[in-house]
């Protein structure tokens, strides 16, 4: 318990017990301890390639190949990597019946790889390739390798199946994630800086239709002190931890660790 007595681990526990049905989502900030870069921030992608360059559907249909250098950095850093311990956490959770979905921005397939069963893909995902000219569609392991863009039968070069800037959330999984954030008892917020449109809006439809919302971010956000109700700060896997800990406990968490806002 934290000075004053607020223990947020412990205030993040209870809502999981009492309202049911909750939900994550998750941004880059979850697979950065898998060694996957995040977006923005000092070590984030967008510093080393621009997005208006780099990851528009402009830029792609403009110069596809110059966006494949990214795309197959991307691929070739996601292939390797490994589900973390915030991962598996989420998964057991979920495994436990504590949560019932995770809508993710990533496009890494770690969630999967870690066991969570339903999972919401809002900006798609790096196992498909599609041709933007006749819409055929591949698996990216059998027709990506590092080297030149891959192509279509038709000659084309194939895109993956993920949301370049400018391009629609596929109908799909917009419409079950804002069906999760209407009807979700609490929403868990993980590393995310809540700052791309419309997956930002995910928190705020949670909140307006009266779940609770917790964040789990080493930094505060948009969302700190505003939409969230509780932040916990602190890498995604150690707060998991903390948190699966209490609740395993069925009470407070012990006096160390993350604090709250
Ligand atoms: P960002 O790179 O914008 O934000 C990552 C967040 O993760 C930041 O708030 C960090 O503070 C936080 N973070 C860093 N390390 C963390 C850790 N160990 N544990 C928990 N949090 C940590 O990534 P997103 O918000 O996911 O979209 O970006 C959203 C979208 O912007 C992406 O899906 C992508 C990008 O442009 C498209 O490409 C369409």
């Amino acid at each position: 318990m934290r000075p004053g007595g607020r223990d947020p681990i412990g205030e993040a526990a209870r809502l999981l017990r009492e309202r049911r049905g909750a939900v994550a989502l998750t941004g880059a900030g979850i697979s950065v301890e898998s060694g996957i870069p995040s977006f923005r921030g000092a070590q984030g992608m967008w510093t080393k390639y621009d997005p208006m360059e780099y990851a528009t559907l402009h830029a792609f249909v403009r110069s596809p190949r110059k966006v494949w250098e990214m795309l197959s950095e991307m691929i070739s850093v996601c292939g390797g990597a490994a589900p973390n311990a915030a991962h598996k956490g989420l998964a057991a959770l979920e495994e436990a019946g504590l949560l019932r979905a995770v809508i993710t921005q990533n496009v890494d397939g770690l969630h999967q790889a870690a066991g969570s069963r339903r999972v919401i893909e809002y900006h798609g995902n790096l196992e498909e390739l599609i041709c933007l000219y006749c819409w055929k569609r591949y698996r990216t392991r059998e027709r990506w390798s590092p080297g030149p863009a891959p192509r279509c039968d038709c000659g084309e070069i194939l895109k993956p199946n993920v949301v370049l800037f400018g391009e629609p959330i596929p109908w799909l999984p917009q419409e079950q994630a804002e069906e999760e954030a209407r009807t979700c008892g609490v929403l868990v917020v993980i590393g995310t800086s809540a700052q791309v449109s419309p997956a930002c809006d995910i928190p705020r439809i949670a909140k307006e239709s009266g779940a609770a919302v917790v964040e789990i971010n080493p930094e505060p956000t948009s969302l700190t002190g505003s939409v969230a109700d509780v932040h916990l700060r602190g890498g995604a896997s150690e707060v998991l931890l903390r948190l699966q800990e209490a609740l395993s406990r069925g009470g407070d968490a012990p006096a160390t660790g993350p604090s709250g806002h």
